[in-house]
């Protein structure tokens, strides 16, 4: 017969998935009922990712069913706010004590995050998914890289990482004297959890935790002196764009959304969210605005208006409506990307346009 410390002794080495603290320690596993080899229990969970989820069921059940339990129930359900702050603590602990501290002490050694380097952060948020800030990063990149301005991208996607394949990355950052030095495409240096994993393979599996990784982001890559660093976020107002929004107290926020009135309702979110850590909106970019065709014609096949309600709601500018279409680069060429428009499209042009403005302000302010 299994008892409850066995349980536990069980799934001591599970570990929550964004940290690798061991899930009993956080006491994120709850309400576990033992009946003969019968084990029903709850998961607190950080995060909504079905990936996580799945895991975790796979490995609970795995390490029960090697303790001996025949018939295992598991329930998940989401932490309060409590229960965050306990793994947001676990966490600290276990990091580089340099790293600990806060933003106030533990950030002095990272020139980046220092609000005195100069740097100006800009992150790229959306509501939902899907809608464009990954191309509007490594475009947004590019376009200032022309305009002469040193720029770097840090793809804060850690678990939809696609910086590197959407600007024809093939190379792997080099690491010299134990610093790694960032990938540099089209000017732009470049930093993705996606250097770091192989085939494919979902971050999930391998356990890095976002703090952790982005923190090393800042500390362990050889930056150089960027004038601009963008931060391509991953998608909604989850908890990785909140540690990322209160990593970078001094970032500044282009929010994208696509034309349709619910996409810019739900990117509204973004905004706030943006707004209540004190992140300034530089403004808002519809993207798949319309779809121009080769007559010149615009066709709004998804809608129209998002972006400029958007922009009202938030009380900031709308940067640019861009159109519909993919770039027209070819796997030939030498500088071959999927995403990255060349600067003497349409599309580049657009990019130029929102470039120019984030220079102008920054000048301007
Ligand atoms: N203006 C555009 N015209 C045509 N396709 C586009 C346009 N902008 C983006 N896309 C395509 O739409 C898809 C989603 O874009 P992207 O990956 O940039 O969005 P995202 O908001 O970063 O998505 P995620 O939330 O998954 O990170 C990609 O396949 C991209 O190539
Ligand atoms: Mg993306």
């Amino acid at each position: 017969m299994l008892a409850r410390e066995q349980v536990l002794e069980a799934l001591q080495r599970i570990q929550e998935p964004g940290s690798g603290a061991s899930l009993t320690e956080l006491e994120f596993i709850r309400d576990i009922v033992v009946r003969d080899n019968q084990v029903s229990l709850t998961v607190v969970l950080v995060t909504d990712h079905e990936e996580v989820r799945s895991k975790l069921n796979y490995e609970i059940r795995g390490a029960l069913t090697d303790a001996g339990a025949s018939n295992i129930h598991i329930r998940f359900r989401e932490a309060s706010e409590h229960e965050r702050a306990a793994l947001a603590g676990e966490v600290a602990d276990q990091n580089d004590p340099v790293l600990t501290k806060g933003h106030a002490a533990g950030m002095e050694g990272h020139e980046l995050l220092d609000p005195q380097s100069g740097v100006r952060f800009i992150a790229i948020a959306s509501g939902k998914g899907g809608v464009g800030k990954s191309t509007v990063t490594v475009n947004l990149a590019a376009a200032l890289a022309r305009n002469g301005k040193r720029v770097a991208v840090i793809d804060a996607d850690i678990y939809g990482f696609s910086v590197p394949d959407m600007m024809g990355i093939e190379d792997n950052p080099v690491v010299e004297d134990g610093v790694i030095q960032p990938v540099e495409r089209f000017g732009v240096k470049v930093m993705s959890m996606g250097f770091f994993v192989r085939e494919n393979n979902p971050v999930i599996w391998r356990g890095p935790m976002l703090g952790r990784m982005l923190r090393q982001f800042f500390s362990d890559v050889e930056w150089g002196q960027p004038e601009y660093v963008l931060l391509d976020l991953p998608p909604g107002t989850g908890d990785i764009a909140l540690d990322v929004h209160q990593m970078i107290p001094h970032s500044k926020e282009i929010i994208v959304t696509t034309p349709h009135a619910t996409a810019a309702y739900v990117a509204a979110r973004a905004g706030a969210m943006a707004l209540q850590t004190n992140h300034e909106i530089l403004g808002v970019v519809e993207n798949m605005a319309y779809y121009q065709s080769p007559t010149g014609e615009k066709d709004y096949v998804f809608g129209r208006g998002g972006g400029a309600l958007l922009a009202e709601t938030l009380h900031a500018p709308l940067l640019a409506q861009i159109p519909l279409g993919a770039p027209d680069n070819h796997p030939s060429e030498p500088d071959f990307s999927p995403s990255v428009y060349k600067a003497d499209t349409e599309h580049g042009q657009l990019y130029d346009q929102i470039a120019k403005h984030v220079i102008g302000f920054d000048e301007n302010n």
